[in-house]
């Protein structure tokens, strides 16, 4: 058995990014519950501007999505990080052993900083020291593997350097955890900016698919997403046609072809787009429709997520124990 740990952050609705992303591979991988955990990491959500009762609505939204999405509870951990502070108790270590310069290397920092600076608002220094919960996160389940999106490779490979670092200097504590993304559609683009990842607070949605967007809401986006001018017909190059690359990875993630062989069987885009809205409308069906079913019950993921929370703290406390004592820290 393989350990691993994903989280989601409740800062918008759940998107087609994260579902091919991250929340396919959690629902594929097929567990016990102590060694598959999923996390919805609402202390994230506040490392930037926020509106308490949003975060509490989305927190909600989004367990009550991984469980429409088909993660299952008898055969994984589902939890929310606030309610297990282990998570906060083990980040403080490993602000002792990250760096400022490493921190404010990360690429997700320096481009929510800038936007906050931007905006006028200050920048949290919760925004700075993200990677070191996102570790803790990690860390503290003696995680192995950490299936994610493109997005957050910088980011594990931050925990892994903290791992070995704090290894190295007060004995084995941690596992050294590995990211683990899809084969296909690991990072997928924003339909009018396919430069741009499809981000869930990103402001202009028109490019971005939301998990509970109604079937014509999906098929308007996707018919109107932004493709590549060019000669010849469709062509799967990612660095000069994004647009197009952006459809096709989609659509195979969805069919389960390969982008480039399915690239092949068009002659234009409105084919291709046509393709893609039916093959998104058909994967997000079922998963709109157990939502509607979990909403109406709001009680059993309240219960979901307090079993959840039970079983985390009891695979996290041994761990942070132990990393407390290994720092030099007296016991309780
Ligand atoms: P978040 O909430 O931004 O995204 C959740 C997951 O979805 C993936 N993802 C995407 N994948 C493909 N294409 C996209 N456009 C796209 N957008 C998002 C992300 O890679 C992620 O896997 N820092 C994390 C949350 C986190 C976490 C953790 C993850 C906190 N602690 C511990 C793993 C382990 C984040 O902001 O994800």
């Amino acid at each position: 058995m393989t350990r691993i740990f994903s989280g989601v952050k409740p800062t918008g609705h759940l998107t087609l990014g994260n579902y091919l992303g991250a929340v396919r591979q959690w629902v594929a991988a097929d567990q016990e519950p102590d060694e598959a955990l999923f996390c919805v990491v609402d202390l994230h959500a506040l490392t930037v501007e926020h509106e308490p009762a949003r975060v509490r609505r989305l927190s909600r939204q989004a367990a009550t999505l991984l469980l429409a999405s088909g993660l299952d509870p008898r055969r994984c951990t589902l939890f929310v990080q606030s309610h297990v502070d282990e998570h906060t108790r083990l980040a403080y270590l490993l602000e002792c052993t990250a760096t400022d310069g490493e921190l404010r290397r990360m690429i997700q920092y320096r481009e929510k900083a800038a936007r906050a600076q931007a905006s006028g608002d200050g920048v949290r220094l919760s925004l700075l020291t993200y990677p070191v919960l996102m570790a803790a996160d990690i860390l503290a389940y003696g995680t192995q593997e950490v299936p994610v999106g493109e997005d957050q490779r910088q980011h594990v490979e931050l925990t892994r350097d903290l791992a070995v670092r704090f290894n190295q200097r007060y004995g084995h504590t941690f596992t050294v955890p590995k990211a683990t993304h899809p084969a296909v559609a690991a990072r997928v683009m924003d339909l009018q900016d396919p430069t741009a990842k499809m981000g869930k607070s990103h402001e202009n949605t028109a490019g971005i698919v939301y998990l509970l967007d109604e079937p014509e809401v999906v098929r308007r986006k996707v018919m109107r997403a932004v493709t590549d001018s060019g000669e010849g017909g469709v062509v799967h190059d990612r660095e000069a046609r994004p647009g197009s690359a952006n459809l096709l990875d989609v659509l195979a993630a969805c069919t389960g072809g390969d982008p480039k062989v399915l690239a092949d069987g068009y002659q234009g885009y409105g084919a291709l787009k046509r393709d893609v809205a039916d093959a998104v409308v058909e994967l997000l069906r079922p998963v709109r429709e157990r939502h509607a079913e979990l909403a109406a019950d709001p009680g059993e993921v309240e219960r979901v997520l307090r079993d959840g929370a039970g079983r985390a703290r009891a695979l996290a406390r041994p761990v942070v124990d132990r990393a407390y004592a290994a720092i030099g820290l007296l016991d309780r």
